[in-house]
């Protein structure tokens, strides 16, 4: 579909926003109107609704966070599990009631469920009050699609992706952080993942448009990126004359931002280039992702990860003698089809040995369209259940462990808000991705402090600022 061109996408000066479609001039004013955005899923959708913002803002609307006080609502969903859409269905209900008594309210559906055409079939069939649905391989033409919807449901959604974006806008969470795409899609198409038919196939972006956004980044002020993909470590591999992730690495390390953090780390991209850098590269933070999935070879190949068990224990044993203060976690799936009781334990026994810092564990949800969701899921939800439990018992034990390492030690901790649970206290995250709370006023916010711990839990630490 071709769409005629937005005349107005620059900051909006309080003028009208004037469209052309189909011959007509369409005219809408939406300075003063108020969007609600609801985020589910991973790094990226986050990152998705940071651009969806900014496109929203240039037209003169601006964030509630207030559902009933706004204008546009925007659901930017996840599809990674049955859960997740469970909950956006659930929130399809919400706003369902609310257009009953607005009923210029507009509902607009994004993201990863959107890619779905089962999704986009029961929109039509049972939710015909949406207005706009588009995927997440055309989030740029949102302007014209809201400008041009008559209240009425619209589907606009790409099942190809199309080429990598630059110069996207984004209205960024956080001042002192910033996460920044370094490829779009995966193509591992591991079994049992939706991902690759959601987001399509890797495209990374040039590292010169990566370099140049940090640049500006610490132009702006921010001290840190997390560098984001479903795979970071195959960066570079879909394109002529690239950079690998390690040299990538390397080069983002140069630009002299403050901290660098990257997510996710495929273990069977995982070179040896790319662990020297992380210890070479003092601004590299010490903080590894590595998804273990399984921890039993018959049902890592199931899976179609590439690696076994042996050579996954291998790398983080490579790792950890490189780097000795590194921070691991992982996501772990239980109760993949077939698995037996005596594979499960061998996923403990790797969970036992790598001790990691903190593990997403999961129970398997079956994806339509993926090869693993033709297998026969025989595993019993009471038994899926069993096992994630006896799991998360074992990870948090390990969680505490590896925290309480850390009392008494002075730790560098980016502040960056104030404390959830505590008012008369900030937060912020060591080089580790350790939560810490720290006693002290907002005039610590946004910056890198030095911080004693005073007390270590499961899931965060406490500390005091020294001078
Ligand atoms: N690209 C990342 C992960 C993206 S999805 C990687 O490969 O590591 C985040 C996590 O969700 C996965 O690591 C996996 O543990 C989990 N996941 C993905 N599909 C799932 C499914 N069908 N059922 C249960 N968990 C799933
Ligand atoms: Fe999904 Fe595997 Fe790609 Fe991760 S690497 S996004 S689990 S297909
Ligand atoms: Fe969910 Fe899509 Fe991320 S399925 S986990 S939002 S890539």
């Amino acid at each position: 579909m071709n769409l005629p061109s937005l005349k107005d996408a620059k900051k909006r000066t309080g003028m009208p926003v004037e469209y052309i479609y189909e011959n007509k001039k369409i005219t809408k004013v939406l300075d003063g109107k108020k969007y609600f955005i609801r985020t589910y899923g991973c790094q990226m959708n986050v990152h998705d609704s940071e651009e969806i913002k900014a496109r929203l803002e240039r037209l003169g609307l601006t964030e509630t966070d207030n559902m009933e006080d706004s204008d546009v609502v925007i659901l930017n969903t996840c599809a990674i599990r049955e859960n997740a859409h469970d909950k956006m269905y659930g929130f399809l209900g919400r706003c369902k009631h609310l257009k009953e008594t607005k009923k210029d309210l507009i509902i607009g559906i994004c993201g990863c469920m959107a890619q779905e055409e089962s999704v986009c079939e029961e929109i039509i069939k049972k939710h015909p009050f949406v207005n706009l649905v588009f995927g997440t391989h055309n989030i740029n033409e949102l302007e014209e699609l809201l400008l041009k919807n008559d209240n009425k449901l619209d589907i606009n959604v790409y099942s190809i992706e199309g080429n990598v974006f630059e110069n996207i806008p984004y209205t960024r969470d956080s001042k002192y952080k910033a996460w920044v795409n370094i490829q779009y899609g995966c193509d591992k198409f591991c079994t049992y993942c939706i991902v690759p038919y959601t987001r399509g196939k890797q495209r990374s972006r040039k590292s010169i448009d990566i370099i140049n956004e940090v640049n500006e980044l610490v132009k702006q002020g921010y001290l840190e990126v997390t560098l984001l993909g479903q795979n970071v470590n195959a960066y570079g591999k879909d394109l002529e004359d690239e950079l690998s992730f390690a040299e990538l690495l390397e080069a983002v390390s140069n630009t002299g931002i403050k901290r660098i953090f990257f997510v996710t780390s495929h273990p069977w991209d995982f070179s040896d280039e790319l662990i020297d850098v992380i210890k070479r590269c003092d601004n590299v933070m010490p903080y590894i992702h590595l998804p273990l999935q399984s921890g039993n070879d018959h049902i890592l190949k199931l899976m179609g990860r590439r690696y076994t068990k042996e050579e996954y224990l291998t790398l983080v044993n490579k790792i950890k003698t490189a780097i000795p203060d590194v921070c691991l976690t992982t996501d772990i799936i239980v109760g993949f089809p077939g698995e037996t009781e005596a594979e499960f334990q061998d996923t403990l026994d790797v969970v036992n040995e790598v001790k990691y810092d903190s593990a997403f564990t999961f129970i398997y949800s079956p994806r339509i369209g993926t090869p693993a969701a033709l297998m026969k899921d025989d595993v019993t939800l009471e038994e899926k259940e069993a096992r994630l439990s006896r799991l998360n018992e074992l990870v948090n034990n390990y969680s505490l462990m590896n925290n309480q390492k850390y009392q008494d030690q002075i730790v560098d901790v980016l502040i960056t808000d104030i404390s959830e649970k505590d008012e008369s206290k900030v937060c912020g995250y060591t080089n580790t991705m350790k939560l810490v709370n720290i006693t002290g006023g907002k005039d610590l916010i946004g910056k890198i402090a030095k911080v004693k711990i005073t007390s270590c839990k499961s899931f965060s630490l406490d500390g005091e600022i020294i001078d």
